[in-house]
C-alpha cells in the first residue's frame, strides 16, 4: 500500500508565498447531518483533525457556513496553536437557516463581519486565504469584489479567492485583486469546469476541486475504474483521487471525512502513480461519463 504522506502529492505555492502539499482536507463532514450542528462523533471529528499534520496535510479548507461556525470552531480546538506551515482556508458568503438550506448574501458588510467572524473562530489574527463562497447575484459583483479588496488592504486576510465561478467571473474579479484560488466541483465525472481549470492552469491559480471523490457508476465493479483500482490494489476513490492530482500542477483536492480510517486511506491515495494510458483511458471514460449524463 502507498505511503501515508501527504507531501508525496506535490507542492503549491498558494498566492505565490504559501506553500502547501497539494493534498489537502475538506472540513465540511465534521459537522452534523444536513452540514448542521454538532458531529455525531465529535470525539473521532477531533482525532481526524488532529491526525492531519502526522499524515503532512497542510492545507484545510472550512467555511463560516460550516455548522455554521461548528468546523471552524473544530478546527481551532483540535489544531490551535497551530503547527507552522499549516494553512487554513475559509469562505463566506452562505447565510444558513437550517440543515441543508444554504442562501448567498453579498452584501460587503455582511462579507466582512463574517470574515471578522471566522479570525475569531478560528483564533487567527490573518486569515491565509478567504473564499467568497458564491457570488450573490442580488448585489452587483463588484461590490462584493470591493468588499474582498477591503478585506486584504486591511489585513484581514492574506489572500483571496472564488468559489463556483465562470472564466468572466475570474477575469473581472482579478482587475479588483488578485484572485488566487478558484474552488469549483470538479472530478473524474463532472467536467463542468474544464475550461475554468484550464484558465487557473494557465494562470497559475490554485484550483480546490470539492466533491472530488465522486466516481459515480465508474467506481462499480467491471468499470475502467474498478479495473485500474485492483491493478494498484487500491480503492476506486484512490484511484479517483490520483486522477485529479495527476490532472494539473494547479490542483489542490480536499477530500472530505469525519473518520480517521477514511482520511488515511485517502492520504494513501497520493502514493498511486497513475501509467500514461491509464490516465488517458480514465480521462476518457469520465468525458465519456459525464457526456451521458449532461
Ligand atoms: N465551494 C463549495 O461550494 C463547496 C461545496 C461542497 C464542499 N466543499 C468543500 O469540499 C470538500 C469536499 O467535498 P465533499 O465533502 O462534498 O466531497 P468528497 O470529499 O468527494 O466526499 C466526501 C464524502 O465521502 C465520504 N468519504 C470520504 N473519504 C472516504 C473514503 N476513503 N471511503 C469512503 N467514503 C469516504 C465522506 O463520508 P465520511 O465522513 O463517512 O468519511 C463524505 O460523505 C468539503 O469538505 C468542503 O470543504 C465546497
Amino acid at each position: 500500500m502507498a505511503d501515508l504522506d501527504a507531501s508525496v502529492s506535490g507542492s503549491f505555492s498558494i498566492g505565490g508565498d504559501l506553500p502547501v502539499h497539494r493534498l489537502g482536507f475538506g472540513a465540511m463532514r465534521i459537522t452534523g447531518s444536513g452540514i448542521w450542528g454538532e458531529p455525531a462523533d465529535r470525539p473521532e471529528a477531533l482525532r481526524t483533525l488532529r491526525r492531519l499534520p502526522e499524515l503532512g496535510v497542510t492545507f484545510i479548507d472550512t467555511a463560516d457556513s460550516y455548522g455554521p461556525d461548528v468546523s471552524e470552531w473544530l478546527i481551532a480546538e483540535a489544531l490551535h496553536p497551530y503547527p507552522a506551515g499549516l494553512v487554513i482556508a475559509t469562505k463566506g458568503g452562505l447565510t444558513r437557516l437550517g440543515p441543508n438550506v444554504w442562501l448567498p448574501v453579498g452584501r460587503p458588510e455582511y462579507l466582512r463581519q463574517q470574515a471578522l467572524k471566522s479570525l475569531r473562530n478560528l483564533r487567527v489574527e490573518r486569515i491565509d486565504l478567504w473564499q467568497l463562497h458564491r457570488i450573490d447575484s442580488k448585489v452587483p459583483r463588484d461590490e462584493q469584489f470591493a468588499a474582498i479588496k477591503a478585506l486584504l488592504d486591511d489585513g484581514v486576510i492574506r489572500h483571496a479567492g472564488l468559489s463556483e465561478v465562470g472564466v468572466e467571473d475570474i477575469k473581472a474579479a482579478s482587475k479588483v485583486f488578485p484572485v488566487v484560488t478558484v474552488q469549483n466541483r470538479y472530478n473524474l465525472v463532472d467536467r463542468t469546469s474544464e475550461a475554468v481549470l484550464d484558465y487557473c492552469t494557465d494562470n497559475n491559480i490554485g484550483f480546490i476541486p470539492w466533491y472530488p471523490l465522486a466516481a459515480g457508476d465508474l467506481a462499480k465493479p467491471g468499470s475502467v475504474l474498478d479495473e485500474i483500482a485492483q491493478a494498484h490494489g487500491a480503492a476506486p476513490s484512490q484511484v479517483a483521487l490520483a486522477w485529479v492530482l495527476r490532472r494539473s500542477p494547479v490542483m489542490l483536492p480536499i477530500p472530505g471525512t469525519s473518520k480517521v480510517a477514511h482520511l488515511e486511506e485517502n492520504v494513501a491515495g497520493v502514493g498511486i502513480t497513475l501509467s500514461d494510458d491509464e490516465f488517458k483511458r480514465l480521462d476518457t471514460a469520465g468525458k465519456t461519463t459525464f457526456a451521458r449524463a449532461a
